[in-house]
């Protein structure tokens, strides 16, 4: 009976659902049926400069904006914004911005066209081969890279990111800061629901350590294996990773696309601490490692960014490994903390209050417009593609003025990161090995790379692998 009930009430939710979705729905056509009516009046105001073409050609239907336009007569009157990357993997589309539509396209033959206005590049497919050169000065080189240094190490120097007039990367000095992509929202972040009280952690802690390790990418710049090797000699850590394995998790859970399975959660939901550690170090790289513990309720034990505290939901919430001058002294610290839930606790205030004291994070998240695993909103790739767009007609509409156009460049800050460095207490492990052998020769190569790359770009026409390796070596 109650069953039937409950089945009753989920089919007149479901309907009224329906019902709110038929009404959005509605609404967002007529909303876009305005916005096209702004378009055609806004394109034709610019047809002096685009293309020439009779007004009738601007007015372009509803069911256009869906479906692709692929005459070319529909493109011609568009700024082209082209992918010099397979990413969007886009044949060719029109997008609105706001009020400007644009071009958007991964077709390489629009190189060539007099409306190709932007390049837009991801910094891990980023290469030397057939980049578009030349470059006009009306083309805009515009940067979308959200990955670590680790990735493509060449853009993370003066001499390349200086190349872009546009970016969007994990700085919160780029033009699109994507600092906070790793969370969903605020709600996420202060929710309750897989915290364990402490009570039941402090009963859970005879057959747990203090502190859980997850990471099956050893070795990486930052050396952190290094430091979590030491500090396993001087307090218990879980390890479930491949790195430092000491422990297993459940067969089904044993797959990289299980960590954000709500299993998983609930596993390191009963932990006190988590290691939280970036795979290198640089200002504003911040990833799901710290923002997971926090969402948890557990305290992060953080290393990587030195600006983290600038973007900690409030002063208390994380233990920074930066505080302290040897893993003896963290370990120590969070043995204290182990045995004096006041103290304790006092690292989950924020999360037991739902309180978020830090300006800089909830400004950030309010701001930003784009989204993280949430389909009502716009994902950073389109969102970094329409700033890309409005900025094009920024200056589309200074020039048809009669004013000079806006300049925007990439500075050093947009992305940059340090030579990694190893821990001065670790030699000869394998964490050591590898920064010896591999991270710090890198990343010095990748300097050389990056100088001999702008060269060649300023020369301004095209380059082969051959000219760009011999200037390599020259060095
Ligand atoms: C790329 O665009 C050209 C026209 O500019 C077209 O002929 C060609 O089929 C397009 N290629 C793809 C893969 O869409
Ligand atoms: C955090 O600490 C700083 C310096 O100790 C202080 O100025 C600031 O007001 C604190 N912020 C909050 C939200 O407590
Ligand atoms: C883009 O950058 C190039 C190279 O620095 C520069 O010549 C050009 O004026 C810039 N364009 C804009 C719109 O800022
Ligand atoms: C540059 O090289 C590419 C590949 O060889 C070629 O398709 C393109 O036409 C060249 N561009 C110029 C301006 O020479």
């Amino acid at each position: 009976m109650i069953r039937m009930r409950r089945k009753k009430m989920w089919a007149s939710c479901f309907c009224f659902a329906a019902v709110f979705f038929l009404m959005v729905t509605l609404q967002v056509i007529t909303e876009l049926g305005n916005s096209e009516n702004k378009v055609a009046v806004i394109s034709s105001l610019q047809s002096g400069l685009l293309e020439p073409v009779e007004r009738q050609a601007f007015q372009f239907k509803k069911q256009e904006i869906h479906s692709s336009l692929k005459t070319e007569s529909d493109v011609n009157h568009y700024p082209i914004l082209l992918w010099w990357s397979p990413l969007t993997g886009e044949t060719g589309r029109l997008g609105q911005c706001g009020e400007d539509v644009c071009f958007f396209t991964v077709n390489k033959t629009y190189q060539h066209n007099q409306m190709t206005r932007a390049f837009l590049f991801y910094g891990t497919d980023f290469g030397i081969d057939s980049l578009p050169l030349p470059r006009e000065d009306y083309h805009d080189w515009a940067l979308f890279h959200e990955e670590s240094p680790k990735n493509n190490y060449k853009l993370f120097h003066e001499s390349t990111i200086t190349l872009f007039n546009h970016t969007a990367t994990f700085s919160r000095h780029s033009h699109l800061p994507l600092t906070t992509q790793y969370l969903e929202s605020v709600e996420i972040l202060k929710s309750l629901r897989y915290m364990i009280p402490l009570q039941t952690k402090n009963s859970l802690r005879k057959r747990l350590a203090p502190l859980a390790y997850v990471q099956s990418d050893c070795n990486p710049p930052s050396d952190r294996d290094s430091y979590v090797r030491e500090l396993m000699c001087h307090i218990e850590v879980d390890s479930y990773g491949e790195c430092l394995h000491n422990r297993d998790l459940p067969q089904h859970l044993r797959n990289p696309t299980a960590m954000d399975n709500g299993n998983f959660y609930k596993i390191l939901a009963q932990y006190k601490f988590i290691l939280a550690f970036e795979n290198a170090i640089c200002e504003d790289y911040i990833t799901e490692k710290l923002w997971r513990p926090l969402k948890l309720g557990v305290v992060p034990v953080y290393f990587g960014s030195p600006s983290v505290v600038e973007w900690l939901p409030s002063n208390k919430s994380a233990i920074l490994v930066s505080s302290f001058s040897h893993p003896r002294e963290l370990a120590h610290y969070i043995k204290r903390l182990d045995t004096n839930d006041r103290e304790y606790e006092s690292y989950l205030q924020w999360k037991l209050k739902g309180d978020i004291s830090n300006p800089r994070l909830l400004t950030a998240m309010k701001e930003r417009k784009w989204g993280v695993k949430d389909i009502t909103q716009d994902n950073y790739i389109d969102a970094f593609e329409c700033m890309v767009c409005n900025r094009v007609w920024e200056n589309i509409r200074r020039k048809e003025k009669g004013w000079l156009p806006r300049r925007w460049s990439a500075q050093v800050n947009h992305l940059s990161c340090p030579q990694p460095e190893t821990f001065w207490f670790s030699s000869s492990n394998s964490g050591w090995t590898s920064l010896q052998e591999m991270w710090i020769p890198s990343f010095k190569q990748s300097k050389r790379e990056a100088w001999a790359l702008r060269h060649l770009v300023e020369r301004n026409r095209n380059f082969t692998a051959q000219e760009f390796w011999t200037l390599v070596f020259k060095e």
